[in-house]
């Protein structure tokens, strides 16, 4: 038996298809790069649409996004101080299970804008600010960036975050999206799928790990000292963060949507070049680096790499990243969910028993 259940196909799905080989990420039959830009409303929608009894149509979602993201709102009034005073994910997981659960589009849409919502609004709780009540006009990820920082967002920057939710909405079936899909299976309802699914993503082998990035690039500080350090985490016996992947073995197509929204971030005066450019210089020492010290095996540079750098530029603290992680992968959790449910199987595999053999069973 495979431990952790590599190779093993567990679902059939329409909703993604993560090409390793190829380093192609396909969501509902379209390339990432194709709709890396598409407002995450319509994204959410083209993952949605068939697994609700209504259409959901991409122009119906915006305006349903804004209004679910001033009903959920009033839920920040229950962040007490001792739920504040958890990490941010937990705070998150703990607000999302004030939501009624249910299989509804309203549902859906609920658990959608809350992870927007509460993600800025306990950012602020933590530093002692009043959470913003959100626009129900304005898009998604403009609107989630001015409820963490208090001013309209530019452009690039409001751009920048949408493509990233775009990037992380869905990704095949990992463990995060496995778990939602379990849970789905048993009938329990929406809210109760994406809380299994967000407890998963917490774990720092799953989506607890873009900060290690931001730690490499100060330790490194300018772009001549790069290798040297590279080399020397090597020596260790150490990884490098950012780097390699259990899919991809040629580079994680969702490391250049992100890098590419970084460029225009940074086109636009909306973070300091100095660090996109030790950034570059970095992946640049990493990639010969790696190559030449593990010739046999790809490595390449992964999705956490630049979402660090992203996440960083747009103002995220550190310790918000899974939060906003979540926020994205969200549409993924729900869709799953909805597609395992209309499959009408519990999903409940079988263990092998290899504990103490029986000892005090009355003889035949
Ligand atoms: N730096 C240096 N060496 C590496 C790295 C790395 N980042 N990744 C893999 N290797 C090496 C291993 O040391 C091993 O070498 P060996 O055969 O000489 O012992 C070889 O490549 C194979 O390693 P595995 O652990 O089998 O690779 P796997 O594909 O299972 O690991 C993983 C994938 C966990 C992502 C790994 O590449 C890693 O630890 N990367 C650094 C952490 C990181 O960036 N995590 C985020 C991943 S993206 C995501 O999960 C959303």
């Amino acid at each position: 038996m495979e431990s952790g259940l590599e190779d093993v196909v567990a679902a059939e799905t329409v909703l993604s298809d993560v090409d390793g080989a190829r380093g192609q990420l396909i969501i509902r039959g379209a390339s990432l790069d194709a709709i890396r830009r598409d407002p995450f409303a319509a994204v959410a929608a083209r993952l949605f649409n068939g697994f609700f009894p209504e259409p959901v149509e991409s122009s119906d979602m915006a305006a349903a996004l804004g209004e679910a993201r001033v009903r959920v709102f009033v839920e920040l009034n229950h962040a007490d101080p001792a739920l504040v005073g958890l990490p941010l994910v937990d705070a998150l997981r703990a607000l999302l299970a004030r939501l009624p659960d249910g299989e509804d589009i309203g549902t859906a849409q609920s658990l959608l804008a809350a992870a927007a919502v509460f993600t800025p609004g306990l950012i602020r709780l933590g530093r002692g600010e009043k959470p913003l009540p959100p626009d129900p006009k304005a898009d998604h990820a403009a609107d989630m960036l001015r409820m963490l920082t208090g001013t309209t967002a530019r452009v690039s920057a409001a751009a920048g975050l949408n493509t990233y939710l775009v990037t992380v909405s869905d990704h095949g079936l990992n463990a995060s999206t496995f778990a939602s899909r379990v849970v789905a299976s048993t009938r329990a309802g929406l809210t109760s799928s994406a809380l299994a699914a967000l407890s998963a993503l917490k774990g720092p082998l799953h989506g607890g790990a873009p900060g290690p990035v931001l730690d490499m690039l100060d330790a490194i500080g300018s772009p001549d000292r790069a290798e040297a350090w590279l080399e020397g985490v090597l020596d260790r016996g150490d990884r490098l963060m950012g780097f390699g992947h259990r899919v991809y073995r040629v580079r994680d197509p969702r490391a250049d949507a992100l890098k590419a929204a970084l460029k225009d971030l940074a086109a636009d005066n909306g973070m300091d070049p100095d660090r996109l450019a030790l950034a570059e210089a970095v992946e640049e020492a990493a990639l010969a680096v790696l190559k030449r010290r593990k010739p046999d095996r790809p490595l390449e540079t992964n999705v956490e790499f630049y979402t660090a750098l992203l996440l960083e530029a747009l103002g995220f603290p550190r310790e918000a990243f899974t939060a906003v992680f979540a926020t994205g992968r969200m549409a993924g959790w729900i869709a799953h969910a909805r597609e395992q449910a209309a499959t009408h199987r519990l999903i409940r595999p079988q263990s092998r028993y290899v504990g103490p053999a029986v000892s005090d069973m009355a003889p035949y």
